[in-house]
């Protein structure tokens, strides 16, 4: 469905509030829709969500307005990639321009690995179109943390810190996915980093827009590489992550509906959200061969158990890729269960998680079983 078509569809079911959950349709335009349109509705304009929907955009956005990110050029073929590569001599990385689901960015650890990813990238191997016109940019070094705002434009909401695990093994190892799981800690971030991180790049982000005419009304997801040099950005969402938001959630206190409704409105307080002490974890359990290919329709079992014991401290199962085939749950897509549990501390939590995540089979499952661990490790905050 289109823009318009989502929008007439809440305008026939009087919906009081949409939030657009996907990228897609906020780089289609839904917000502006919408707003044409009277609607309420929790996500930013097209203008705004270019900063997700083109790495070239972004890039330059951040150039533009001094935000502190990774040195990078733009190509469109070969031999002019590979001057800048000889210039810079140290490891890439390469980003096709437009969305490709986590599938659109190549971390080399060599020349020729870079190169490859550049030929599959213009070739139109890669991800098709969305890779004709690629970001090459430097390789940083570093702890990644996600940081995400609630914003109206004026009021800024700073969500607690997350921090992602985009490689689908143990250790960081094998190929980027989309999340293989996720934790929420105040103690990822020292304070000042904190501070940092808000100074230096979410309200520059926030005041780039505003000084280029767009106001941001919606989550802004920073996700940053804490290098030796401070917090750099990686990328921009202009959405809740996945998984991120499954342990974010889970440590949220307040009303999230009244508060994106007042997002969307314009009228956004800051004292409308905060954050549960303690720490939680979110564990994705994947189909077999996911990232790369899998088959679907594997009957899932034990989710009655850990159902049966959740109560407002134990562990929930979120639904990211199942469906039901003749009264049986089945799996329906490459990441398909979001395990997530609460606790007093990180390791608490962890366990928690771990235990319910090793009740559930289906065929072929796998999961990641260091989630957490740099947090468990760590001595001070980042
Ligand atoms: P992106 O979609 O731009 O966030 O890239 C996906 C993932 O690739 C990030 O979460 C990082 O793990 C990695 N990555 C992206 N850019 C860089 C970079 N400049 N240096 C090191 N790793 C990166
Ligand atoms: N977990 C990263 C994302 O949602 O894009």
């Amino acid at each position: 469905m289109g823009p318009k078509e989502l929008a007439q569809l809440a305008e026939e079911l009087k919906v009081d509030l949409t939030v657009a959950g996907p990228e897609a349709p906020l780089v289609a335009g839904v917000a502006d829709e919408f707003l044409a349109r009277g609607l309420s509705l929790a996500g930013p304009v097209q203008a705004a969500a270019r900063l997700e929907g083109s790495k070239i955009f972004s890039k330059q956005f951040m150039r533009r307005h001094r935000i502190p990110t990774a040195d990078f050029v733009v190509c469109e073929d070969l031999p002019a990639a590979r001057t800048h590569l000889d210039r810079w001599g140290g490891p890439a990385v390469v980003k096709a321009d437009g969305l490709a689901a986590g599938k659109g960015v190549v971390v080399a650890s060599d020349r020729s690995q870079t190169e490859a990813a550049l030929q599959s990238c213009f070739s139109g191997q890669l991800v098709g179109e969305a890779g004709r016109r690629v970001v090459l940019e430097q390789r940083l070094e570093g702890e990644e943390v996600s940081f995400h705002v609630l914003t109206d434009g004026k009021t800024v909401i700073p969500m607690a810190p997350t921090q992602d695990h985009k490689p689908v093994w143990d250790e960081d190892r094998g190929p980027n996915t989309g999340g293989m799981g996720a934790y929420c800690d105040d103690g990822i971030l020292s304070e000042n980093l904190y501070r940092r991180i808000l100074d230096e790049i979410v309200f520059p982000t926030l005041e780039g827009l505003r000084s280029e005419g767009v106001v941001f009304r919606g989550v802004l997801y920073c996700g940053l590489m804490i290098t030796a040099d401070g917090p750099q950005v990686l990328e921009y969402n202009v959405r809740f992550g996945d998984p991120e938001t499954q342990p974010l959630l889970f440590r949220l206190r307040g009303d999230l509906a009244e508060a994106l409704k007042s997002l969307a409105g314009g009228s956004l307080r800051e004292d409308m959200l905060s954050w549960e002490p303690g720490a939680s974890v979110c564990v994705v359990a994947a189909s077999g061969g996911y990232p790369g290919e899998y088959s679907t329709g594997k009957p899932i079992t034990g989710l009655e158990e850990i159902e049966a014991g959740a109560g407002a401290d134990g562990a929930k199962v979120f639904h990211a890729g199942t469906a039901r085939r003749d009264n049986q749950l089945v799996t329906a897509g490459g990441r398909v269960l979001g395990i997530t549990a609460r606790g007093p501390d990180l390791k608490t939590a962890t366990d928690k998680a771990y235990e319910a995540a090793s009740k559930i089979h289906f065929e072929g499952i796998h999961f990641r079983r260091d989630i957490a661990r740099k947090g468990l490790l760590r001595a001070h905050p980042l």
